[in-house]
């Protein structure tokens, strides 16, 4: 059975009582992490986490009920690892091929003070010899917080690794409509929903009651989503990021996507952490750049 080869290999990284190995949705492999505080699941497609919330409360991730689970497209929610391109790109797949692809299971650690850590490797892929060499890396560490991050390399001589990243998170709210989003006040951004207009955020809170779909540059602080229902609020913060994505289907968006509930934009927001557009990054050969982002949440 080709699920049970796709989770042999990866065994010998369970850890008792921290990290299983199961048989997710559509057959593929998938990782379940307790913590003493938090539950996460990760697939290996795309090296995506579905799943974190801390125990006894409501998932902090966002999950579409309508997701598909296939080895050719991206899972709908939780944190899809966008890489080496984000949007659109002329015969190729929206947001890069890394979360459209089987990672490898490297490596898993048990913290002493009670959470664990696991590395993923993004392996060879078709299309990523159009490319220059690199090697990309993936960790994420579940305690009272989700840490992840990505970690790629220049592996050749070409003094010019271009590319864009972005861990294209989606949160739970409790009701879109008491959701406000603070911590880009003052930012540059190109508004999607508006043909790419270059606009500033000139309000203390970002309130949505329509689509949004904002991509903000040079944004490198923590960004708060502030959620009156639940009675929360998510931080997300970030070293090595320089763009902040902001982005609500809102209702028409919502029944044009197969794999998104026609309601399921009321429940969900997505705020995203990488270096796109004009922060695209740049690595001259054999330097490393580290994306790192770290959620949790608070009562208000
Ligand atoms: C966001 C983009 O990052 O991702 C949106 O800004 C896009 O324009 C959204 O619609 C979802 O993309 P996809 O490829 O997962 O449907």
């Amino acid at each position: 059975m080709a699920h049970v080869n796709a989770i042999e290999p990866f065994r010998r990284f369970e850890i008792p009582g921290r990290v299983t190995l199961l048989e997710g949705n559509g057959d593929l492999p998938k990782i379940e992490v307790k913590s003493d505080w938090s539950h996460a699941e990760i697939y290996l497609h795309g090296a995506h986490v579905t799943d974190f919330r801390l125990n006894n409360q409501p998932p902090i991730l966002f999950l579409s009920q309508c997701s598909r689970f296939a080895g050719n497209q991206a899972i709908r929610g939780g944190v899809p690892v966008i890489f080496p391109w984000f949007g659109p790109r002329e015969g190729e797949p929206m947001h890069g091929f890394a979360r459209q692809t089987g990672w490898e299971l490297h490596e898993t650690t048990s913290l002493p003070e009670g959470g664990a850590s696991l590395r993923f490797t993004l392996p060879d892929v078709a299309g990523a010899g159009m490319w220059s060499q690199f090697s990309a890396y993936f960790v994420v560490t579940v305690t009272d917080k989700l840490t992840m991050e990505l970690i790629v390399t220049n592996t050749s001589r070409d003094p010019q690794f271009c590319f864009d990243n972005c861990l294209h998170s989606y949160f739970t709210v409790g009701d879109i409509t008491k959701v406000a989003v603070r911590g880009l006040k003052g930012a540059a951004y190109l508004d999607k929903a508006d043909g790419y207009a270059q606009k500033t955020e000139e309000p203390d809170e970002i309130l949505v009651s329509s689509e949004v779909d904002r991509t903000y540059m040079d944004t490198a602080g923590t960004v708060e989503i502030i959620d009156r229902s639940l009675t929360r609020k998510i931080l997300v913060e970030k070293e090595g990021s320089n763009s902040t994505v902001v982005w609500n289907p809102w209702i028409a968006k919502s029944q044009q996507m197969p794999d998104f509930g026609n309601d399921e934009y009321k429940q969900m927001i997505c705020v995203e952490s990488g270096n796109v557009a004009r922060n695209k990054l740049t690595l001259p050969p054999g330097r490393s750049h580290v994306l790192k982002v770290t959620l949790s949440s608070a009562p208000l």
